[in-house]
């Protein structure tokens, strides 16, 4: 397994250009089931999750083309509505291709996506919605099998502002008969790229961005093409990079507006933020101040940088609180850098940071989640001597060439391929 070997003590410096959304990305792929024929998706990140993807699509009787950014996808009934279970274990968001299949084809069989580190990673919501929707569902050896021969637009309303739950009804709404509202949604910017291209394919949606989406019904969707949004999470982890080395950084090819309550926070600890329409300038500092942050869905603090902030945080002057309300176990990032040196005290959905400037030594570590891992090389980028993140394969999933874009501004960091 992959590893990373990080130097501490570099203050980044230059320009750096961000990928397009791996959050985006996946779930426009199986918005591509809704009509058949050739969809281009263009600035798609080169990811494992999204190779993932690929494969599942594949399998579902697609032709899919990717390289150098620009995904082709061909689309045909496929011979199966089945989305077999070593696919989807790999990809959890491969649910998301559910509600395409059903509303297309009126019948579709996903495996159960599971659990993954961070927590349980229900799909209730998902399920309950397509039920109001006149699906019939049923749960069979770890399978989720639905039929109806046309959903019914009607009124949902989550209990939770689930971001997959509310891609997984617009798609299926965009062909049910009828009118769907569904309140309370996801407002993540990744809902409105979402409807940005279903729109493009025809679809009726309107209040994407805004907690009351209202989707009309139609008969047909046509193949389109689309761009895909910046990602806002790498834009969010680097901007953090910039900050924690005391660097002076520009992140290119991003979206500020999307980063509102991180670039409000890092500016609430002293360091500098100045944003253009498409690039975020980080002017960091010696020393930072502590500040709390809780998670929460769009526009409050993201869950995806919580992990990346706390590691921030444990070399800022000061206590910093920091809650996350979206994930049950989204702490296991914590131990790691208590490895190396920090003092964090995690309790239930909450953590306490007592911060020490310089405090950081570098250890081997591991990594365990996506955006854990992230953490972790935050930390060794700002940590004295060297830290070994182990399982990087977890960091492959999210990001694009991590080490490549943090190199170019300087970091003494290297893959050890094992
Ligand atoms: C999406 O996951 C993202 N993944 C996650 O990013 C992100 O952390 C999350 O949204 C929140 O922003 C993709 O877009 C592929 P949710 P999703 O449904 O859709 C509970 C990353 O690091 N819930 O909003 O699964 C659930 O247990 C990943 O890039 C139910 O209880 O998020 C969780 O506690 C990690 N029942 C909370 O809601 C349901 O039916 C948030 O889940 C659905 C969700």
């Amino acid at each position: 397994m992959d590893k990373m070997l990080v130097q501490g003590g570099n203050s980044l410096r230059g320009d750096v250009a961000v990928s397009g959304a791996k959050n985006s990305a996946l779930i426009l792929m199986f918005a591509s089931l809704l009509a058949e024929g050739k969809h281009e998706l263009t600035n798609v990140p080169n990811l494992m999750d999204v190779r993932s993807a690929k494969t599942l699509l594949e399998a579902l009787n697609c032709k899919v083309e990717f390289s150098n950014g620009r995904l082709s996808i061909d689309v045909s009934k496929p011979e199966k509505l089945v989305a077999e279970y070593d696919l989807v274990r790999k990809m959890r968001a491969s649910i998301l291709c559910l509600g395409p299949m059903l509303s297309k084809y009126g019948e579709a069989s996903v495996s159960l996506p599971g659990g993954c580190a961070i927590g349980s990673r229900p799909i209730n919501l998902h399920l309950e919605a397509l039920k109001a929707m006149g699906a019939e569902i049923e749960i069979d050896k770890g399978y989720v099998h639905a039929k109806c021969p046309r959903l019914q637009g009607t009124e949902i309303l989550f209990e939770f502002a689930t971001v997959g739950g509310t891609e997984n009804v617009m798609m299926a709404a965009s062909l049910a008969e009828g009118v769907t509202t569904i309140e309370n949604a996801a407002k993540e910017p990744e809902i409105v790229d979402l409807a940005n291209y279903l729109n493009k394919m025809g679809a009726k949606i309107t209040g994407a961005g805004s907690s009351i989406i209202r989707i009309e019904g139609v008969e047909k969707l046509n193949a389109t093409e689309h761009r895909v949004m910046p990602d806002r999470i790498e834009a969010g982890t680097l901007a953090i990079a910039g900050a924690i080395t005391s660097g002076d950084i520009v992140i290119r090819d991003c979206e500020p507006l999307h980063l509102d309550a991180l670039l409000s926070k890092l500016r609430d600890t002293g360091v500098g933020v100045h944003v253009e329409s498409q690039s975020i300038a980080i002017k960091g500092v010696k020393e930072w101040r502590a500040v709390d942050i809780t998670t929460a869905p769009h526009p409050a603090f993201p869950t995806d940088l919580q992990a990346q902030f706390m590691a921030f945080m444990t070399l800022a002057n000061g206590t910093s609180v920091i809650s996350e309300t979206v994930f049950e176990n989204r702490f296991m990032h914590v131990t790691e850098l208590i490895r190396m040196n920090a003092d964090i005290t995690p309790k239930t959905r909450v953590a306490v940071v007592r911060g020490k400037p310089g405090g950081l030594v570098g250890a081997p570590v591991m990594a365990t989640d996506l955006r854990a891992s992230a953490s972790l090389v935050l930390a060794g980028l700002a940590a004295s001597g060297e830290t070994e993140v182990n399982r990087i394969y977890h960091l492959d999933r999210g990001y694009e060439k991590l080490e490549e874009k943090l190199s170019k501004l300087g970091a003494k960091i290297k893959r050890i391929k094992e």
